[in-house]
């Protein structure tokens, strides 16, 4: 069963293209790790799924229904974790988890009941009596994630909710989505991280620049770039290296400079490390070298020329 589906959506902002006739099916039990840069349209795609965003062409439909897919009735299978976090500073985080709870229309014990379990959830029983101005980042994070809980939607959407937290609370929101997934809530889920999505995600969609790039499983996208190796050094005067001349080598398909490590892709086979080493070294002394098996970045590298994540994140 679909749960949710974008055909051909064109979204622009004035006359930016932010999601460019996008085409995307989410299916229930899924995990769907959306990976992109920053400004690749994730949060856009959200809103537009959800129907806080108006587009210009093409169709969405939740639930299978295409018609009227933003009725009260769909939106309230839907929970929502925005990238921003909003927390009522003034609320503890019982209350704050009651409030929502009776915007869903949750009553009596059972609106009680709901709260706790949440509470629970992302394991916060201890703070449930505090308000959030005593929390940390990610306890503030985990609030935001239950509130988005209590009217056990079917289907949960969260943007980006383990940046800038503790690893603790990191790995609580990892848990808590698995567990959401085996009692049968179907999830998408925007990251950065493509670590997460290795762990978490069973299938994985790439955008960049508003468009879906790539989708498939973590191993599916592996293996369209095993026919690659890469080699990274680490350098004593990264601006030294001439890049140019390594990309001129034969066989040599990538060059990408992250700080001080120089990352080399070459075809499989190429044969071309002694020549890499002795440009390398050439112009700067190597501390390392290392050789890796790809993973999901190198993907995202070769597919889009782009690191993930931005330098310094
Ligand atoms: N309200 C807006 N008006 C104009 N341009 C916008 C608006 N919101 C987003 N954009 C632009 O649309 C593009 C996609 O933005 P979006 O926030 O969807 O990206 P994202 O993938 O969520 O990025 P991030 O990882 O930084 O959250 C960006 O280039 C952004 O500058
Ligand atoms: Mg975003």
């Amino acid at each position: 069963m679909t749960i949710a589906s974008m055909q051909g959506v064109l979204k622009r902002y004035g006359s930016y293209v932010a999601l460019d006739y996008i085409n995307l099916d989410i299916h229930k039990g899924e995990i769907v790790g959306l990976l992109g840069p920053n400004g690749a349209g994730k949060t856009t795609l959200i809103q537009t799924l959800t129907g806080m965003l108006p587009f210009e062409k093409g169709e969405i439909a939740l639930f299978g229904q295409s018609k009227n897919p933003f009725s009260h009735e769909n939106k309230e299978k839907i929970g929502l974790v925005t990238q921003e976090v909003a927390v009522f500073e003034e609320l503890t985080a019982k209350e704050s988890l009651l409030f929502f709870a009776g915007v869903y229309g949750l009553k009596g014990n059972e609106k009680k009941k709901r709260v706790e379990e949440a509470l629970d959830f992302v394991g916060l029983r201890e703070q449930a009596n505090k308000v959030p101005t005593k929390f940390s980042g990610g306890m503030k994070r985990r609030l935001n994630i239950a509130c988005a809980l209590t009217h056990r939607p079917k289907f949960l959407i969260m943007d980006e909710p383990t940046v800038g937290i503790d690893p603790q609370s990191r790995n609580h929101i990892l848990e808590s989505v698995k567990k959401l997934r085996d009692n049968g809530t179907t999830i998408l889920y925007t990251t950065h991280y493509m670590e997460e999505v290795q762990e978490i995600a069973s299938r994985v969609v790439i955008m960049d620049q508003g468009q879906v790039i790539q989708e498939g499983t973590v191993q599916q996208l592996i293996k369209t770039i095993q026919h690659e190796e890469k080699v990274s050094f680490d350098v004593a005067a990264p601006d030294q290296v001439p890049v140019k001349l390594l990309e001129g080598i034969i066989g040599v398909q990538k060059v990408t400079v992250t700080g001080s490590q120089i990352t080399v892709i070459s075809a499989a086979g190429a044969g071309n490390l002694d020549r890499v080493l002795s440009v390398v070294k050439e112009h700067s002394s190597v501390l390392a070298i290392q050789a890796d098996k790809p993973n999901l970045e190198d993907v995202f590298l070769t597919l889009t020329g782009k690191q993930l994540r931005d330098k310094g994140e």
